[in-house]
């Protein structure tokens, strides 16, 4: 089984309004709610393509009983650390084909309601063989929160893969223990080396071997539309992807670390893994809704996927 971690989930709401009037009423229908929080979106990819996942984090009040319901819901197991404080809402306003976007920064937890949950996580552990860490960490925990995380089920033999940004990503990469694989962005990896980095092969496989990434087994750096750039132990690959028609790019990253753990956990080939990684993140873009992919189309699509070893 494996373990998607989402420390800061959502109530997304999508508010579809054509003609949206600032300091006015507005008046909407076919309002959209459903269960957000980038670990959300990983556990339920995970589980259309048939793994065993189970979704954990930190939740509270009427929102975490509505997030809770959405899971259960979509048959994916669930066991949350539960607090006295209200989860988030999210909010799109979707309108002049614009989106607004209005993001409660959640809960404010406490340092003995991180401690509370850890031990909670420590007991997950013993269910699962993958881990997965996706977003940001909720306000009140420090910045080696994630670290943290990793070392735990590092003790106990477990893989982790975190795909985070900023100081928590930071403080995961610095520390002696290493995550098992990494999915930075193009934009998350430039803020992480504080330069602006360029798409090319030479530039990032020289940025990949900077002593931040030494130990880390996977580095998948996703690059939306251009496929990815990976380094994998001394070997450094270029996976290039098919032309798709994308109708909601939003999450295509977690469905990759979606894939990425699913292929991992199965001990797929290199470029299998990669492949598959590749393939769920394509199949998430072509799904208006975030988190949702059409597994018929998989195979096809798995086919058209390149991956070039750079010598
Ligand atoms: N426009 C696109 N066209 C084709 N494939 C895409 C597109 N956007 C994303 N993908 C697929 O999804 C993968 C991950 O996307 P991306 O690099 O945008 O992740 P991200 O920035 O972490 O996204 P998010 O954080 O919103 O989930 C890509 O490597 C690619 O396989
Ligand atoms: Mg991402």
């Amino acid at each position: 089984m494996i373990l998607s971690v989402t420390m800061n989930p959502s109530v997304d709401i999508s508010y579809p309004i054509q003609d949206f009037k600032l300091d006015d009423v507005n008046r909407v229908e076919n309002v959209r709610k459903t269960a957000g929080g980038k670990g959300l979106n990983v556990a339920r990819v995970i589980k259309q393509i048939g793994e065993d996942v189970l979704a954990t984090g930190v939740i509270g009040g009427t929102i975490g009983d509505y997030i809770i319901q959405g899971l259960t819901k979509s048959d994916i197991g669930n066991h949350f650390f539960k607090i006295n404080q209200e989860s988030r809402n999210c909010i799109a306003i979707l309108h002049d084909g614009k989106q607004t976007e209005i993001l409660e920064s959640g809960p404010i937890l406490s340092a003995e309601e991180g401690a509370a949950f850890l031990e909670k996580y420590q007991e997950l552990l013993s269910e699962v063989s993958l881990v997965t860490i996706s977003g940001s960490l909720p306000s009140g925990l420090e910045s080696g929160f994630y670290r943290q995380m990793v070392e735990i089920a590092w003790e106990k033999g477990i893989s982790v893969i975190v795909d985070t940004s900023g100081e928590p990503l930071r403080q995961v990469l610095t520390h002696d223990v290493k995550p098992f694989a990494i999915k930075p962005n193009i934009s998350e990896l430039s803020q992480l080396l504080g330069i602006e980095v360029e798409e090319s092969i030479s530039s990032l496989k020289q940025l990949l071997t900077n002593e931040l990434f030494h130990g880390i087994e996977w580095i998948v750096v996703s690059m939306g539309g251009t496929g990815a750039f990976v380094k994998n132990g001394g070997d450094f690959y270029k996976v290039t992807i098919p032309a798709i028609n994308v109708v909601n790019p939003v999450g295509s990253g977690d469905a990759t670390v979606a894939g990425l753990a699913v292929a991992l956990k199965r001990k797929q080939s290199v470029p299998d893994i990669l492949k598959t990684a590749m393939t769920t993140g394509m199949l998430n873009a072509m799904e208006a809704e975030t988190g949702y992919i059409d597994r018929e189309k998989f195979g096809q699509l798995f086919e058209m996927v390149e991956v070039i070893k750079i010598d």
